[in-house]
Formats: C-alpha cells, structure tokens, sequence
C-alpha cells in the first residue's frame, strides 16, 4: 500500500473570497497530507476584501494552523468602471430580509471568534508573483473567487506561466448560472480576469457550475460530518446547514440541499478522478457588458479544430466521492 505521508506534497495557493463555502474549501485544502498550501490570497467577491480576509483569518485560526494569509485585490481589474455595469465592490451586500432576520448564504462575518493574527503586510498580487519566479518547483493555483489577483500577477509578468503546474479555478457554468442570465458569480465579479486565465496558454481546469450542481449535498451529509466530531468537519456542517436553509428561506432554492462548490476545486488538486466528464474545449468568456457578461463560452468545434489551448471543463463530480475526501480530511484530529 502507498504511504501517502512518504510521497512529495503538491505545492497549492489557494486564492479565496470566504465565503461560507470557501470556509470549507480552506479547512479541506488545510487538513489533507497530500497539499502543501504555501499561503492564501484574498480577494473581492462574495463581500468586499476586508471581510473576505477577516473570515479567511477566522477559519484558518480555527484550524490553528500556520499559513500565512496575504489581501489581494478589492476591486475586479476594470469592470467597476464602466457605469451601470456592476455594481461597486465595496458596496454593501445585498440582503435579504426574512420575518425580520437578515439571510445571506454568505454572512459578513462567519460564525467564529475574530482572529487574533493579521494579514501579512505584503500584496497578495507581489507575492503570489515573487514566490512563484522563486519556486523551482511549479504551483498549483486554485483561485474559487474572483479571477482577479491571479490575472494581475499574469498582466505583470507573463514569464510567470513557466512556474504555474496548473490553475484549478472553481467559476463559469456553461448549462448552470448563478449570477446573471448567463453568468456564474466568480466569473461575473471579474470577467475580464476570467477571460485572461483562459486565454493564458496555463492549463486550466474549469470547474463549473455543471460540475458543483451535480454534487449537492443535504442535511443527511451534514449530520455525517458532523458526527467526525472535529472542528473543521463541524463547522463544515454548520457551513452547509446555513447554506441550505438561507436558499431554502430566501427562496433561491427549493430542495434542502447546496453545492459546496469550491471545495471540488481543492479535491480536484488532490485527486482528478473527482472530477468526471472532463472536456478539452475551446473556451472564452465575454467581457462585452450586455447580458451575456462574464459568460463562460465553450465549443469544442469551434472552426471545426481541436481547442488549441489547454483549457479543460468538468461537467460533473462524483458527489460520494467528493464526500468521502471531504470526510477523510475534515475528521482528522484537531
Ligand atoms: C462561487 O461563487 C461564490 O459565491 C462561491 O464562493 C463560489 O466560489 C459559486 O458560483
Ligand atoms: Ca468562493
């Protein structure tokens, strides 16, 4: 049998908007033997910056561990400009109120003591870029918020690609949108960013809304989770458990289950098998500013050729698969 503890580590950065499923994907990323995560970068997306870091902060403390935690980028590279195409990053999230309690499936704050350490003082931006020129070894980015720090650190210097084994980026759905008519939310609040991960030549394995929605998960999940007695997989429950029940209270879902989507993109990292019916195609993504932004475009006959760059889209996940990894890791001992 292989001794997982004896083999080399894949070296990840992980790039977050916490984000109540970002929690989860972190406290994965941070609880398995086979990822060495060098550090986690923060940026815009599900909340403005300074709470996307503060919650990365709380969850990492929660777990206790020692990874240093960098602020990224608080804005999308240009799409805030253009008036009346977005909203403003900074601008308060939209929440909704039910019987007089305000429900969001990402609360401002997650449920956990406020962090005692602080980001480091060094931009995410400069620093995914000095360590990766540094790193002999190529990196595993995996970016589950907005596309954009990774993108600035590509604009600045594109001989970085030689050091980047690979992005696994959790954004777009090509039959499943989550934001606008057809956008998802990652690939929404930069698609600009979105558009240069994919047009980068760096092998990028989407993982889209088609992939996250096949893979739902419901209380009887969460009960299993919770019954691994540790923090992490506690307070994935409660992750989950919220998640579903704002949907449910909001009325954006019917069905008493969630995605956790970004956590496949960090068992993706680990082991690809989680991730079924995976596609090379041609992709793109519209920047256009109508009602297709930030789409995530896909052909694979696009001009009747074989997709030249190595962009790859999963169209689904094995959820019991997926379940299992998140268990073995998340019941680890505090
Ligand atoms: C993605 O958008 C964010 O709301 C989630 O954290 C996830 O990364 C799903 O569309
Ligand atoms: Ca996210």
């Amino acid at each position: 049998m292989k001794d997982v503890h004896m083999e080399k580590r894949r070296k990840v950065i992980l790039d977050v908007d916490t984000g109540s499923d970002d929690a989860v994907a972190i406290m994965t990323a941070l609880r398995s033997r086979e990822l060495e995560v060098l550090g986690i970068t923060t940026v815009h997306g599900n909340l403005p910056l300074a709470y996307t870091t503060d919650n990365t902060l709380r969850v990492v403390e929660l777990l206790g561990a020692d990874v240093p935690v960098y602020a990224g980028c608080p804005y999308p590279l240009v799409h805030d400009l253009l008036p009346g195409r977005r909203r403003n990053a900074d601008e308060e999230p939209k929440e909704t109120v039910v019987d007089g309690k305000v429900v969001a499936v990402h609360e401002k704050t997650l449920p956990l003591p406020p962090p005692t350490r602080r980001p480091q003082e060094e931009h995410a931006v400069s620093w995914l870029l000095r360590t990766l020129k540094a790193s002999e070894e190529p990196i595993t980015l995996i970016p589950v918020g907005a596309m954009t720090n990774i993108a600035a650190v590509l604009r600045m210097d594109p001989s970085v690609k030689e050091h980047i084994d690979e992005i696994i980026c959790m954004g777009g759905g090509v039959h499943v949108h989550n934001r606008a008519f057809r956008s998802e939310t990652n690939f929404y609040n930069d698609p600009e960013a979105a558009k240069i991960l994919v047009n980068s030549g760096v092998k990028l394995t989407i993982v889209c809304l088609d992939a996250t929605h096949s893979a739902w998960f419901g209380y009887e999940e969460a009960d299993r989770l919770r019954a691994l007695g540790t923090r992490a997989a506690d307070f994935a429950a409660d992750m989950l458990c919220h998640r579903i029940c704002a949907a449910n209270l909001t009325g954006a879902r019917r069905e008493p289950k969630s995605a956790l989507h970004d956590v496949l993109a960090v068992c993706a990292a680990i082991d690809p098998s989680v991730l079924l019916d995976v596609r090379h195609e041609t992709c793109d993504v519209d920047i256009g500013g109508g009602v297709a932004d930030g789409m995530l475009m896909t052909s694979m006959r696009w001009r009747y050729s074989e997709a030249k760059l190595p962009t790859y889209i999963a169209y689904r996940a094995d959820g019991e698969k997926l379940l299992a990894m998140m268990c073995s890791r998340l019941g680890r001992a505090d």
